[in-house]
């Protein structure tokens, strides 16, 4: 086991953010996890973090603890039945390589979730979405390692208790396991999901009729590239906060003020709003601060860090934009980004 002291998170963090973790190691395998979590190193930390791509993270101080980068890698089929491949992935592989592996294979259902950022690992924890799919909608099981016993668990669909951005691993496992590997149940058949809108649109302009799964996949790079901002440019972590759900009672007190509102209706009778038009209504989209930080000109649900930002400032920017929102709306927003 590697470990290096008071080493920079800024390559390990989509953000940027540049503060040092007290102690920070690699693991390439499953023999080389075990060895770490049961390491005097890793056990005595009272902070331990397993990150994947850092996509999803904003650092507000140094790291007083252990981080352990999981880079498990591999991709394989492992079974097929007359409807579907099973598609197992390791943890640590690039969440779009996934992708465009699976589209190169004729292996359906990954198309409208191209592009996203982040490692194979994140996909099930933050039930990662995109376009009308999620990744519930085509998970299949997961294999994790207890950081506690050292024992691997298996998952299925109904264990990740999968919500809105959520998971079992969000919530009560929060810190307790390393995603290990996650299998995909995907389709022999394709069927295209294009019913989001912009998918149409995006179509249309491509001159493509009957599209196919690549197509798709193009016609939802082209619109994520015009208007999430690259984190290998600017530095970010996807929306920052959550779509708020509210009451139907609520959506019609607001609907009273703010005809226009978007809102998509839950199964529930409760509405979800778009938080990235609550925060545009507030005058938050495309502000910047010091010419160092803001909100993105082209989707105010994202926090950029051009460059040099602290993990604080944009924290504090996010709590600006919260009492923004709450002032005029009376909505709560929720920080999608976990905060470290
Ligand atoms: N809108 C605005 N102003 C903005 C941004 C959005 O008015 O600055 C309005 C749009 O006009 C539209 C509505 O808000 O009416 C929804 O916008 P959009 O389709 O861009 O999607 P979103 O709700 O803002 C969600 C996900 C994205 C995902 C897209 C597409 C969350 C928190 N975000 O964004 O996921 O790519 O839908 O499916 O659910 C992520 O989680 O990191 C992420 C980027």
């Amino acid at each position: 086991m590697q470990l290096l002291n008071n080493v920079s998170l800024k390559p390990h963090n989509t953000f940027g953010i540049d503060v040092l973790a007290k102690k920070l190691t690699t693991f390439s395998t499953l023999d080389e996890a075990k060895e770490i979590i049961s390491s005097k190193e890793f056990t005595s930390e009272n902070n331990q973090l397993i990150l994947g791509g850092g996509s999803n993270v904003l650092f507000t101080k140094n790291f007083d603890g252990i981080i352990a980068l999981n880079q498990l890698k591999g991709i394989e089929l492992i079974n097929e039945d007359a409807e579907y491949f099973y598609v197992k992935a390791a943890a640590g592989e690039v969440w779009h390589d996934l992708v465009l592996n699976c589209i190169a294979n004729n292996w359906a259902g990954l198309e409208n979730l191209s592009l996203i950022p982040g490692n194979v690992g994140a996909s099930p924890m933050q039930n990662i979405g995109a376009y009308g799919v999620e990744i519930k909608d085509v998970f299949h099981a997961l294999e994790a390692l207890n950081i506690h016993t050292g024992e691997v668990i298996r998952f299925h669909n109904s264990d990740c208790e999968f919500g809105y951005r959520e998971s079992v691993f969000k919530r009560k496992y929060k810190n307790q396991f390393i995603i290990v590997s996650v299998t995909y149940r995907l389709l022999k058949t394709p069927q295209l999901n294009t019913s989001y809108g912009a998918i149409e649109q995006e179509l249309e302009k491509m001159n493509i009729s009957t599209p196919t799964m690549r197509d798709v996949s193009n016609a939802v790079i082209a619109i994520r590239s015009s208007k999430l901002p690259n984190p290998k440019e600017i530095g970010n972590a996807g929306s920052f906060f959550k779509n708020p759900v509210v009451s139907a009672e609520k959506l019609e007190q607001l609907k009273h003020d703010f005809p226009n509102i978007p809102n998509y209706p839950q199964a529930n009778g409760d509405a979800k709003l778009a938080a990235g038009w609550l925060i545009e209504q507030t005058g938050w989209k495309g502000k910047t601060i010091d010419k160092r930080y803001g909100v993105h000109k082209l989707q105010a649900l994202v926090l950029v860090n051009y460059g040099g930002a602290t993990g604080n400032e944009v924290y504090q920017l996010s709590t600006d934009i919260v009492n923004s929102v709450k002032e005029k709306f009376g909505v709560e927003l929720e920080r999608e980004v976990n905060i470290y």
